[in-house]
Parts: structure tokens; C-alpha cells; sequence
């Protein structure tokens, strides 16, 4: 198979209509009566857990006011932050004029700074002052570079221009010495690299990252019940009218703590703290005659374990 690079951008500047059939972890928790809040500590929403977690293991954050949100989908997770903390001053940004839309709907009673690009092409200056960016799932959908030729990380590999993705791919191996992978093929977060070098060579203090990732493992008590995907290179989901990349994490913490960033890393489970009572392990034990909340359910849980996070401080 050639290389070729995945790119969502035409499917969310023109394309999209809903997320719906894209339940994300934070919209799946959104509605007051979700059942996926029912297997969890506290029923609150996403944004909520965040919110506490973060003020929690980073105490500066709760004085922090200019935050910036990526990606920020239908605009609930800040809500949620700003429910929490009125005095935040939110800056979203989105490559989606339909979501952005959704957004300023989400987030009318609030103050907030709106804008439209594409952050891998946004100009640096636009992060200044920012003190927390906040991206959740939203890495997987940056350019992943599928079935690069292994050879290219060789010492005799010629690189071409600089613009070009086997060059730039080959420059953040050889500068963070990511480790040759064993396969004579790859495939390589191009866009989550290079937006955590962004963010991290601009300086801001304080990075949330959360998406699907290739690497997650789960506690042995689950390990019975649910199955996990993991693999050592970015894998293909497919979706409506686009494909995604699960990330490989331990990349962007590499590349983190090069350029002087603390890096705490775990799964999303660490800040949405599952209750364990009977109903649960029936719901896991009882997967043959399992009805549609069961299997939603299941599957929320192996998504605790599937997504996770990274918290860069510098
Ligand atoms: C899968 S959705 C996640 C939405 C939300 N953060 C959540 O967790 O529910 C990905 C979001 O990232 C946005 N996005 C994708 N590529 C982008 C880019 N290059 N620059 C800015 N936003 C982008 C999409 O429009 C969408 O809002």
C-alpha cells in the first residue's frame, strides 16, 4: 500500500451535520439521564469530572481565567467548566462552522470568544495569555500518516523539502527519538505530534489532552469482561463520510517532556470513578442475554480504559 496522509478537514468544513452517530465520552455522560452515569461515583457530567480532576491534581488551575477549548464539539464540556467557574474567559476554537454554530448556541449565556480555523494552521500568536488549552478527542481527527515506509527513518533516507509529511515525520523522530518501529510499515499521528510541539514550543502552561488510544491497557478485574484494541501504531476507525486515528500517547508525552513539560497520563477512568456494586457485574457477567442499556453500558466502560488522557504543566 502507497503512504497516503488522512485528513478530516474537508469533512468537517463542509461536511458535517450532527455528532450523533460519533458518541463522544463527554456527550455520551451529557444527558441528565444517561445511563452511563449510572455506573459511576458521582452521576455528573463530563465536564464536571474534568473540571474537579483537574483542580485537583493541578490546584493552580482553579485560579486560571483564560482558557482555550479546541475543538469543543457541541460547546458542553465548557458549559460544564463555566458552571463550575464563572469567572473563566473561554476562547473556542473550531475548524467547523456547523459546530462552532452549535457552540455559540451551547454557551449564549456566557462570554466567549468564538473563531473558525484550523488550529494546525493557526498562527501562534493567537495562544498568547492562554493559560489551559483544553482538547478533548479531538487529536484523532488531525492528519495520521497511514503505511509510511519504514526505510525513511534510515540513515541513507534522502529527505524531501521540509513541507513535505515523510520529511516532517522523519524530523520528529530523529529530534525526539521516537524508537524505530519493528514493522516495515507505520502509521504516525502527524497532526497530535506536531500540535503538541505547537502548543508545548509556545509556552502554555497548562495542556489537556483526551482522545482514543492505541496503547490503553485495562485493570485485571476487567480484563475478563471487556475487550480492548491496543496496538503499536495508530490504528483506522472508520466513521461516517471520514476515517480517524487512534493515538499513540506515549509519542506526544515524549515529545512533552523534551520541551520541559511535566506529564501525568492515565486512563479517563482515573477522573470518572466507576462504582462497583452488583448491577455492574451482572451487566458484565450477563452478556449473552445482554438488552441495548447492557451493551451500552459495557461499552461505556471499555471506553473508560480505552481513552486517555495526558495533563502537561510546564
Ligand atoms: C470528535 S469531535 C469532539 C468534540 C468534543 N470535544 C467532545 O469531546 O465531544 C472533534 C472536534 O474537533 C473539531 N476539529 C477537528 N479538526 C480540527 C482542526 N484541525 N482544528 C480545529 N478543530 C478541529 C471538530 O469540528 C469537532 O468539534
Amino acid at each position: 500500500m502507497p503512504f497516503t496522509l488522512n485528513s478530516t478537514v474537508d469533512y468537517h468544513k463542509s461536511k458535517l451535520e450532527t455528532l450523533g452517530w460519533e458518541l463522544t465520552v463527554s456527550n455520551a455522560l451529557y444527558p441528565q439521564d444517561s445511563p452511563c452515569r449510572s455506573i459511576l461515583n458521582d452521576p455528573s457530567s463530563y465536564g464536571r469530572h474534568l473540571y474537579e480532576f483537574l483542580i485537583s491534581v493541578v490546584p493552580p488551575l482553579a485560579k486560571v481565567d483564560r482558557i482555550m477549548e479546541i475543538g469543543g464539539g457541541y460547546g458542553y464540556l465548557m458549559r460544564d467548566f463555566l458552571e463550575c467557574n464563572p469567572g473563566l474567559k473561554p476562547f473556542m476554537m473550531d475548524i467547523s462552522p456547523f459546530l462552532l454554530q452549535k457552540q455559540e448556541e451551547t454557551l449564549k449565556d456566557f462570554e466567549v470568544i468564538f473563531r473558525e480555523g484550523n488550529f494546525l494552521e493557526c498562527d501562534d500568536a493567537l495562544l498568547e495569555g492562554i493559560e489551559l488549552v483544553v482538547m478533548n478527542e479531538i487529536l484523532g481527527d488531525f492528519p495520521t500518516a497511514v503505511d509510511v515506509p519504514a526505510d525513511i527513518l534510515s540513515p541513507d533516507f534522502l529527505p524531501d523539502s521540509p513541507e513535505e509529511p515523510l520529511h516532517r515525520i522523519r524530523r520528529l523522530y530523529d529530534l525526539y527519538a521516537l524508537g524505530r518501529p519493528q514493522t516495515r510499515t507505520f502509521n504516525f499521528n502527524l497532526g497530535a505530534v506536531e500540535a503538541v510541539e505547537k502548543l508545548c514550543k509556545a509556552g502554555v502552561p497548562a495542556i489537556f489532552l483526551g482522545e482514543h488510544s492505541c496503547e490503553a491497557s485495562l485493570p485485571e478485574h476487567f480484563a475478563r469482561y471487556i475487550h480492548l484494541e491496543t496496538a503499536d501504531s495508530p490504528q483506522r476507525i472508520a466513521l461516517k463520510g471520514h476515517d480517524e486515528y487512534t493515538i499513540k500517547m506515549s509519542h506526544l508525552q515524549q515529545v512533552a517532556e523534551a520541551l520541559q513539560y511535566r506529564v501525568l497520563r492515565g486512563p479517563f477512568a482515573d477522573f470518572l470513578d466507576i462504582r462497583y456494586s452488583d448491577s455492574l457485574l451482572s451487566i458484565l457477567t450477563s452478556t449473552d442475554d445482554a438488552d441495548d442499556r447492557q451493551e451500552i453500558l459495557v461499552h461505556f466502560l471499555g471506553d473508560l480504559f480505552q481513552y486517555e488522557y495526558l495533563i502537561l504543566v510546564r
